[in-house]
């Protein structure tokens, strides 16, 4: 049949020559398309003779079948051509090195609890923790305050809600770290050799005051420990975390309800030019309250006040953090300022150590 191999070579001419998707979908629709020329001619077979149509049947199907594959294959080659064209444009060179993204940094009070435990670890001290809602019992009379004490007024407590009708003592959020101290002489007996970092709050607000803030409790209890080793640790560890030989400490003798005899700890140091230093200057910075544990205190610890004796003291985290690393306002430690964060912060790759270098 003629007919057949005209039409044949006039559309696979045109497949070829198609050059977009839709020239294509044209060229599909003028020959395959539900009025489409071989469409119409396979319509055309009812009318023939049964002799006829066994000629042309298969070779209109046939036609069919190779038009549909040439367009398939058409389509094909487009979409490739179409996607090479696409890579040229937009590449993208992996071996470019990434953007520089900034890192977070490790907040000064976190700094310097990682280096006064490593300083305390290489004294036999290790950490002990409490929590920060804490008892009454705990928080004051197991520590030798009970409830008319006037120190309990000098501590500006919060307090927690508790339910109506319910007569007994708040919970209080622990105004000091030395509940710690009741907790591990339970926990561990004697001998006893614990710090215990963490965060104490108390309603007072200033540029040395937050009414949260941090903590480090001390305590070492055995036969015979005397004031004499409260004094060489204190002295040790003040030379060690602020790494200069001349740390000058002054012990002025003071009060607290827990210790029997009590020291309060002063650091010299000046605030000239609102640059806080250590180590000269005429001002002292109240760092530590100290003394030998007082025996009632151990008792509610369950030790023994007769066999054991042993001194505690408690040191302003913040404090310290602010003058070794001359931050002069309290207040910023808390106030999560970005800028802040990235001129104080230490790197999180330095980890202190006292061999290594506690500043990193
Ligand atoms: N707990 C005291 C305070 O908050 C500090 C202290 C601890 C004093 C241990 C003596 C012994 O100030």
């Amino acid at each position: 049949m003629d007919d057949i191999a005209s039409i044949r070579s006039r559309y696979l001419e045109q497949v070829a020559q198609a050059d977009s998707p839709d020239a294509l979908e044209s060229v599909r629709l003028a020959a395959l398309g539900k009025k489409g020329e071989i469409s119409l001619k396979m319509r055309e077979l009812g009318k023939m003779t049964p002799e006829e149509r066994q000629q042309a049947g298969p070779a209109l199907n046939a036609l069919k079948t190779e038009i549909d594959a040439a367009l398939r294959a058409r389509k094909a080659a487009l979409e490739d051509a179409a996607l090479d064209e696409r890579l040229k444009g937009e590449w993208l060179d992996v071996t470019l090195p990434a953007r520089p993204r900034r890192m977070g940094t490790i907040h000064p009070v976190s700094q310097v609890m990682d280096e006064l435990t490593a300083i305390f670890a290489d004294m036999g001290f290790s950490v002990a923790e409490g929590p920060q809602v804490e008892s009454d019992w705990y928080n004051f009379d197991a520590l030798n305050i009970p409830p008319e004490h006037p120190a309990r007024q000098e501590h500006d407590t919060f307090f927690m809600h508790r339910r109506e009708g319910d007569n007994t003592p708040p919970h209080v959020l622990r105004t000091h770290t030395s509940p710690v101290q009741i907790r591990a002489m339970q926990d561990q007996g004697a001998p006893l050799r614990v710090i215990a970092p963490g965060r104490v709050y108390r309603m007072d607000m200033d540029q040395t005051h937050t009414p949260m803030f941090h903590q480090v409790e001390g305590l070492a209890i055995d036969r015979d420990i005397s004031m004499a080793n409260l004094k060489w640790t204190l002295e040790e560890f003040c030379r060690a975390f602020f790494e200069v030989d001349h740390v000058e400490l002054r012990f002025r003798a003071s009060h607290f309800p827990f210790t029997e005899p009590s020291a309060e700890v002063d650091i010299r140091c000046s605030w000239q030019g609102g640059q806080l230093k250590i180590g000269e200057g005429d001002d002292w910075m109240e760092i530590l309250g100290s003394g030998m544990v007082h025996p009632k205190v151990l008792q509610a610890g369950g030790i023994d006040p007769n066999e054991w004796q042993g001194f505690a003291f408690g040191v302003g985290i913040d404090r310290i953090a602010m003058l070794k690393y001359g931050i002069p306002d309290l207040r910023t430690f808390f106030e999560g300022d970005l800028r802040w964060l990235r001129h104080y912060g230490f790197s999180a790759l330095s980890v202190p150590t006292l061999a290594g270098g506690l500043s990193g």
